[in-house]
């Protein structure tokens, strides 16, 4: 990319294919920025725009999306259990995920329901070189729906995949809807660390802004070939990451995920299958 690339205008004509974000607040998403970035890259006659819809509306919200046009439309907090339940059609993802991010509205008025947050987390660590071998050992931090589609991706590539959760019952709720998930106590993940070769917080811990910004657990029990990854992307080094970094462990930020969890709904609204590259994700992270 030059800058000749994000200097481009965007087209919007009277055919312009539009979709956009639904969720309660919507302000802080970083889809908006991304998708016109994308839009105007590629040329594309599109607008993608912030959709503040409290959940009471959701439902009329969506059918009114689909009657005035749009292509279809991601959905975030808190919307995505009923995003999840208004879909015709769920895809695989989305089953194991129990959750929809991106909803498509087809040409026969059915909607498509897809979740991409753990494909993208899959794809953000492929692209980043650092998927672990098939048959190895991940552990979890949360038990959350980022969890449960993490995990669920995960296991989908062969990973054998462990949670912890500050909440035992969530975790073994989770294990539940994902057989083969196994359940670590909270209180003993930090010293049974040496069996796992890939560790993710899935939770807020470590977020500007959330529960526990300082979050730095230890990290000693690790195996060297350890990788560290954490869903959240603000800040970009997180304190779980900049332990992991000073053990001399291999890292993996949040940006990436969400980068990649864009691309399935990009490709079917838009029609072209837009590139993750290092252009992308400064013009993103410059949002911040
Ligand atoms: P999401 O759908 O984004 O994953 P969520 O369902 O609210 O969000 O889940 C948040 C996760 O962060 C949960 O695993 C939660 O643990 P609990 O199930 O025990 O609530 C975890 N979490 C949030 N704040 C936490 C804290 N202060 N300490 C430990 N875990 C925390």
């Amino acid at each position: 990319m030059t800058a000749t690339d994000t200097a481009k205008p965007q087209i919007i004509t009277g055919k312009a294919k539009l979709a956009g974000v639904l969720g309660w607040p919507v302000a802080h998403s970083r889809s908006p920025v991304l998708h016109n970035y994308w839009l105007r890259r590629h040329g594309v006659d599109g607008a993608y725009v912030p959709l503040p819809v409290e959940p009471d509306a959701f439902v009329a919200a969506v059918l009114g999306l689909q009657a005035a046009g749009f292509r279809g439309a991601n959905v975030t907090i808190p919307h995505k259990e009923a995003a999840f339940k208004i879909a015709d059609v769920l895809d695989h993802s989305a089953q194991r995920a129990g959750a929809v991010n991106t909803l498509v509205f087809e040409d026969d008025g059915k909607i498509h329901g897809y979740s991409t947050d753990g494909a993208g987390f899959v794809a953000s660590m492929e692209a980043a070189g650092l998927n672990p071998p098939k048959q190895a050992q991940a552990l979890l931090l949360g038990a959350g729906g980022a969890a449960r589609s993490v995990a669920a991706a995960l296991q989908d590539c062969g990973l054998r995949v462990a949670v912890t959760n500050r909440t035992q019952g969530r975790a073994e709720e989770l294990a539940k809807a994902l057989p083969g998930l196994d359940v670590v106590p909270w209180n003993v993940w930090e010293e049974r660390l040496g069996a796992f070769s890939l560790l993710v917080n899935t939770t807020s811990l470590g977020m500007e802004g959330g529960p526990d910004a300082g979050f730095r657990p230890s990290l000693a029990h690790a195996a060297k070939e350890l990788v560290v990854a954490d869903i959240v992307y603000v800040p970009r080094v997180t304190p779980l990451l900049a332990e992991a970094q000073s053990a001399g462990l291999r890292t993996l930020g949040g940006l990436g995920m969400l980068l990649h969890q864009a691309r399935l709904g990009f490709e079917k609204w838009y029609g072209v299958n837009p590139e993750v590259d290092a252009a992308t994700e400064a013009f993103v992270q410059e949002s911040f």
